[in-house]
């Protein structure tokens, strides 16, 4: 019987029946070849491969793995639910609620967005299918609650930048393509447009990636490829429509001409390629890089809000700003009065006063119970509290998502 099984559950003595990636894109003789000892799983799981079959009547067994009948049938299920899923029919939940579903949203779109990289690196096509599985994830997550996956976007770990970067790019794409009034299908596709944006910097030389003193003229050339590199990408894999591509091949090119690779002005860039620029550079803004340190959402808003006067579309860096708030949901911040609370929703209009759950007392030094503050309203009789700053939580050891 073939059953599928997880690159770390093979043992010596099992039989691969297919090794489960591209033709020739894998240093293995054949799809097909006993596991011989731990030394050959270990090489397979380093390639990068996670998932092979097996077939249990020439070597030996899995017992918790499905057959190759029953995983060809759930990958159809997630496929096939893509076509039927009516966005409009989303109900808007609270982000408390939203958010269990939104840690799995993100850890699958890890996964994925992982595999998709890895495969580029090794020359291997993308399936748009799976990309698209997680997209759609994504998409409902983000209207049954915004706040829930964006919030998690502010916990990362460094080394994985660009999946993280991906993934929220994609998300925050999603959100301000519904606040610009784009349907469900133009959704999907430039969510997957900004799922795949810096694909192209998988063929960029790494080391040039992440360099900490900064690049060359001619490295800086070298980086610049990357957006014809993932254009290529996109172009050579199929079902992928010109609204991705050009989410994607857009996302360096400014307002003025400055940008690249083509250096269109203006109404040329297209309306999805003047809202992923503003996205794009929100987001590596606020995180931490090898290279240096993440800016605050509200100075990173700042500064992108005094760039639209050339490089970004103003109008367009508004409704930005209206859609993730000064003070994203997840922030960390410092009230006037010493208190130290997490941001859990701005969804009134006000977007400097969000509402917040107040956690730590930094003048009495001490965790407090947490409790909800309306920063809108007046507490006490000094008027309502306000927001002074942005802290990391990291310097607190607090985890902001707890408090959602
Ligand atoms: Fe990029």
């Amino acid at each position: 019987m073939v059953k599928k099984v997880k690159t770390n559950q093979l043992r010596p003595g099992m039989f691969i029946h297919d090794i489960n990636c591209g033709w020739l894109d894998h240093p293995f003789f054949g799809r097909a070849m006993d596991v011989n000892d731990d030394e050959m799983v270990e090489k397979i799981v380093n390639f990068g491969i996670r998932e092979v079959y097996i077939d249990t009547d020439i070597g030996l067994d899995v017992d918790s793995a499905p057959t190759k009948e029953e995983a060809d049938k759930a990958i159809m299920e997630e496929i096939n639910k893509i076509n039927e899923i009516n966005f409009d029919d989303i109900k808007p939940v609270a982000v408390g609620r939203e958010i269990i579903m939104a840690k799995k949203v993100r850890k699958e779109a890890m996964k994925t967005v992982q595999n998709v990289m890895n495969n580029i690196k090794m020359g291997t096509q993308i399936h748009k299918e799976e990309v698209e599985v997680v997209v759609n994830d994504i998409i409902i997550s983000m209207l049954r609650n915004p706040n829930a996956l964006m919030s998690m976007g502010m916990l990362r770990k460094t080394d994985e930048y660009l999946y993280q970067h991906s993934i929220s790019v994609c998300a925050l794409m999603v959100s301000f393509g519904k606040l610009l009034g784009f349907d469900s299908q133009l959704l999907k596709e430039i969510g997957l447009g900004a799922m795949l944006h810096d694909i192209g910097t998988m063929q960029v030389p790494q080391e040039i990636i992440c360099k900490q003193n900064g690049l060359t003229e001619s490295e800086y050339e070298q980086v610049k490829k990357h957006v014809l590199y993932g254009r290529n990408i996109l172009e050579k894999t199929e079902g992928v429509t010109d609204m991705s591509i050009i989410t994607a091949y857009q996302h360096h090119e400014r307002l003025d001409g400055t940008g690249y690779p083509k250096g269109i002005k203006g109404d040329e860039i297209s309306k999805t390629g003047r809202a992923i620029a503003i996205i794009d550079v929100y987001d590596a803004l606020t995180t931490k890089r090898c290279f240096r340190n993440l800016i605050p959402p509200a100075e990173a808003i700042k500064m992108i809000f005094e760039w639209s006067e050339t490089k970004f579309d103003r109008g367009m860096v508004k409704k930005f700003i209206k859609c993730i708030g000064i003070y994203p949901v997840g922030s960390l911040v410092r009230l006037e009065s010493g208190l130290l609370a997490v941001v859990f929703d701005h969804s009134t209009d006000d977007i400097l006063r969000p509402l917040v759950r107040v956690v730590y007392d930094t003048k009495k030094e001490r965790i407090v119970m947490p409790y909800v503050l309306d920063l809108s309203k007046p507490s006490g009789k000094g008027g309502a509290d306000r927001i002074v700053s942005y802290e990391p939580p990291e310097q607190w050891s607090i985890q902001p998502d707890a408090y959602l």
